[in-house]
């Protein structure tokens, strides 16, 4: 069954990019879906343009209490939780790395990482008692690579998918998948901060030739948030274009 009727799917960071589009796409598919963010008007946007049932729960994901109130709100009024999208993301500051902001580390770790890590915890033992659940983690090509001058999100990039491998063998014998999709540059509000400049220079490093579109991200995440992936877990999928198969991102 690749549908989700019945289905109750938690989206973070689900006011815009990749997040929305997932939104969208899940609830068009019959999934009952939570949207978490903190833009509670941006959310209700989202949920106007949205074509199934959506609950809005806004929180700030980098705040434990909340970011468990918020999946306690979504349970309320949808049920038990079958699908998790953790994807709410931060990029950070980017400064050299004796200069980066001790502050701004520990923040883009406690939305990218910490956050997933408490949602993951909060929602596997229902999963596994029902011997039935899907986990998705946003990573990004930072999960895989390197990169100059943002060591807050490449740390936390690379947590997030050490996490899902590491819950994802634990959680296999019960029926539980575990994934970390992989964008490459997709036109979200994250791409357009970086400038004009810096969006001709991906296009010009990844193969296709151009960025991304987030509904190409969220047709993935929906595969892999599906049963038509039930036999997937504990990977790294990216949707970049092909950047990750050239040698130097
Ligand atoms: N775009 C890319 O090229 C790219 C590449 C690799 C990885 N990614 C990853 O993709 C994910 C989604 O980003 P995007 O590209 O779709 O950018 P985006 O449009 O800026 O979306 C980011 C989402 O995260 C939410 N968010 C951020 N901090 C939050 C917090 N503390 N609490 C709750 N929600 C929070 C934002 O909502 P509010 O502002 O309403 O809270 C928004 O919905 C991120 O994890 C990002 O690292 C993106």
């Amino acid at each position: 069954m690749t549908g989700f009727a019945g289905r109750h799917v938690v989206v973070t960071g689900a006011s815009s990019g990749i997040g929305r589009a997932t939104a969208i796409l899940l609830a068009a598919r019959g999934a009952k879906v939570s949207l978490i963010a903190r833009r509670a008007e941006a959310i209700e946007a989202v949920r106007a343009a949205a074509d199934g049932e959506t609950f809005a729960a806004p929180a700030d994901v980098s705040h434990r209490a909340a970011l468990l109130a918020a999946l306690a709100a979504a349970e309320l009024a949808f049920g038990p939780i079958d699908g998790l999208f953790a994807n709410a993301g931060t990029g950070g500051a980017f400064a050299p790395f004796s200069d980066y902001d001790d502050a701004v580390f520990e923040a883009v770790l406690r939305t990218n990482l910490l956050a997933p890590f408490w949602a993951m915890k909060q929602v596997l033992p229902g999963m596994i008692a029902r011997r039935r659940g899907a986990i998705l983690v946003t990573g990004s090509l930072a999960s895989e690579r390197g990169m100059a001058q943002n060591p807050g999100y490449v740390a936390s990039k690379h947590g997030v998918l050490g996490l899902v491998r590491a819950v994802a063998i634990e959680a296999a014998p019960h029926c539980v998948r575990a994934n970390c999709i992989v964008p490459g540059f997709i036109e979200t509000e994250m791409l357009a901060n970086l400038g004009e400049g810096a969006l001709a220079a991906m296009n010009a490093r990844t193969p296709q030739g151009r960025t991304g579109r987030p509904e190409e991200v969220a047709e993935v995440a929906a595969f892999l948030l599906s049963d038509a992936a039930s036999h997937v877990t504990g990977q790294s999928w990216a949707v970049d274009g092909g950047i990750l198969n050239t040698l130097s991102v």
